[in-house]
């Protein structure tokens, strides 16, 4: 199968799950892992999987995923199977009560970018997911990148 992995990152972070994640789906595919500000369109068609992830800013995708995800064409992705992730704050690491409880209820990035893959006509065959973050600028918590490999991979078992 033809994957696509698309991120954005500004610690590095999220760069750090889509790398993992392309390479858990290596084996018998061929794998792209881009940079979102690097995409050509023409790298995202014809292909079978799409996996977009961003770090959540103020509850959203960083503005370069969201400009992304609306410049793809009306049905730009008719048929192609489509998973989110974003990278989050690990809750029990925010001291504060109230930033806790704002952060919480504000919810995360990979909500809106696989409700904008399929308006753009891909499948969704997995939940939206979310990898945490110990502090703003990182590091992922322990055990993140086993979590993020076994995530991609149960997306090939939904997707043959
Ligand atoms: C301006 C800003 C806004 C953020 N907003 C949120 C948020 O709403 N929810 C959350 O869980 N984390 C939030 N974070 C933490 C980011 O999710 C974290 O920086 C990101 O996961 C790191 O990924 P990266 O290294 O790929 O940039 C925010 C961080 C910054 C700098």
């Amino acid at each position: 199968m033809k994957i696509v992995v698309i991120y954005d990152s500004f610690f590095g972070n999220t760069k750090q799950i889509a790398q993992t994640i392309g390479n858990a789906l290596n084996e018998n595919n061929e794998v792209e892992v881009l940079d979102v500000s690097m995409v050509l369109h023409n790298q995202i068609s014809d292909i079978d999987i799409l996996i977009v992830g961003s770090p959540t800013r103020g509850f959203r995708p960083s503005e370069n995923s969201i400009n992304f995800l609306k410049s793809i064409a009306k049905t730009g992705l008719k048929g192609v199977k489509v998973a989110a992730f974003d990278t989050r704050l690990s809750l029990p690491k925010i001291k504060s009560k109230s930033i806790r409880f704002i952060v919480k209820t504000g919810g995360y990035a990979a909500k809106h970018i696989a409700k904008a893959l399929q308006k753009k006509g891909g499948i969704s065959v997995l939940l939206p997911e979310g990898f945490l973050v110990a502090g703003e600028e990182g590091p992922l918590v322990e055990g993140e990148l086993e979590r993020a490999s076994n995530w991609a991979k149960s997306m090939i078992e939904k997707s043959l």
